[in-house]
């Protein structure tokens, strides 16, 4: 398992170019089942999630091939005959449940183990189930798998979400495209990501409106023909990214990114005393004048503050002016990097799911482990203007939704090597 090793202090100087967003790509590549031609994907990040979905759905019998150093992905599943997605990939990561819409659409049927629970939350998936059985299947589950039927096809109908679930939007999104009739998805989850999936779908000739907006409506067609559709730019990576320079002081280019994939983040910000502007090739961060505000923070669904970049966010609010109270309310056990945080000197009171966190001067490098994806990175962030050296543990999390953090931040001169431990 590698460990990052990053010497904090140094102000960060350069570009970092964002990549494809991975949970926009986790959606499109399943959408390849949908159709007998192929589909391929440009602008694919390069990140072991996309590696675990070519696994899975190279299982369910589609050819996958990685080309252009992994930035694009063509897929056909011509010969996808296998409706069954197996435990042993399926629990590797939580998306791979994005090909239950797909496959119950192509085949009528499908057996697509349970992902389990994650570090951090239940995941369950009622919303899914709810929406794919109003559209005739009939689902159960045995022996940890969900057995779905719709042998008579799919057919559309009014599916009102209690809850705008991402992944259940992208289900339901993707069956509905081939079910007979109309769709009307209300409270339908308004992720850029789910407007990109919209925008492939109706590539491959799906009838699909109103993609980010709460209510969707997609009128089934017979079959989809096959596209070739670029992923849209990872707002996630972008809104992380942005935090780096803030945190270890200097200014930095994000190329590939704009303000409208994160509007509320970058109001957030702004109320900090940050500054965030619009250049040719992407955005321009820095700290306006020294020491960040401190600020409130309520995650959301989209629009509201990205529970992706919590995390983050809490890295940058340990070194703020003040004090910061930080609501999770998507996910029940979302603060994972506190404890590692407050190994690192921060002052951090967690209380179910709010946290409140008092700034200090700086935060001390220590050694540290990685728990998910998002408190990984929030560690190196803070590891950056830490005094001393840092060492994260566990860094495969952070592999997952990150493509080379190291040569990327190290690219604008961090102090920042990784090293097999
Ligand atoms: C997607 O997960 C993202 N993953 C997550 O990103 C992201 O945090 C999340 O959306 C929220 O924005 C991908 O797109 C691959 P949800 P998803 O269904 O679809 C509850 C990352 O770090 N829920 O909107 O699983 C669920 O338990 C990952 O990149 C139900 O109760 O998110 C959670 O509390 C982490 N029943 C909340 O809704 C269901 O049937 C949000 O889940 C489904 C979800």
């Amino acid at each position: 398992m590698d460990s990052i090793i990053i010497q904090g202090g140094g102000e960060l100087q350069g570009q970092i170019p964002i990549a494809g967003a991975k949970n926009a790509c986790l959606t499109l590549m399943p959408a390849t089942l949908l159709s007998e031609e192929p589909l391929t994907l440009t602008n694919v990040p390069r990140l072991s999630d996309i590696a675990t979905m070519s696994q899975l759905l190279q299982s369910l019998g589609a050819e996958v091939s990685s080309l252009a150093d992994g930035q694009v992905v063509a897929m056909s599943s011509h010969g996808a005959d296998n409706p069954v997605a197996d435990y042993e990939i399926v629990r590797k990561m939580r998306a791979s449940n994005l090909v239950l819409g797909p496959l119950l659409a192509r085949h009528g049927r499908a057996v697509v183990s349970l992902p389990g629970g994650c570090a951090i939350g239940a995941r369950p998936m009622d919303l899914h189930i709810h929406g794919l059985e109003a559209l005739g299947a009939k689902i159960e589950l045995k022996d940890g798998y969900l057995h779905a039927d719709a042998p008579k096809g799919l057919k559309g109908a009014r599916i009102a979400l209690r809850f705008a679930s991402v992944g259940a939007t992208e289900n339901i999104m993707m069956a509905a495209s081939l079910a007979k009739g109309t769709t009307e998805l209300v409270n339908a989850a308004r992720e850029p990501e789910i407007v990109d999936l919209a925008n492939c779908l109706r590539a491959m000739g799906a009838e699909i409106e109103g993609a980010g907006s709460g209510t969707i409506t997609i009128e089934g067609v017979d079959r989809l023909h096959g596209a070739t559709h670029p992923v849209i730019a990872d707002r996630i990576e972008l809104g992380t990214y942005m935090l780096a320079p803030v945190i270890a002081g200097g200014e930095v280019e994000l190329l590939g990114g704009r303000i409208g994939l994160l509007e509320s983040f970058c109001e957030k910000l702004d109320e900090a005393g940050i500054s965030v502007s619009e250049t040719k090739n992407g955005l321009r961060v820095s700290c306006k004048n020294g020491r960040v505000r401190a600020v409130n923070v309520k995650t959301g669904v989209f629009p509201g503050f990205p529970t992706d970049l919590q995390a983050q966010m809490m890295a940058l609010l340990c070194t703020a002016d003040g004090e910061s109270v930080l609501e999770e309310t998507i996910f029940e056990n979302r603060f994972m990097h506190a404890p590692e945080l407050i190994r690192m000197g921060a002052q951090i009171d967690v209380q179910g799911g709010t946290a409140t966190v008092t700034g200090v001067e700086r935060l001390k490098g220590a050694p540290v482990m990685a728990t998910d994806l998002r408190a990984s990175v929030s560690l190196i962030l803070a590891a950056l203007a830490a005094e001393g050296e840092t060492v994260v543990s566990r860094v495969y999390h952070l592999d997952r939704g990150y493509e080379r953090v190291e040569e990327k931040l190290g690219a604008c001169g961090a102090r920042i090597e990784r090293v097999k431990t």
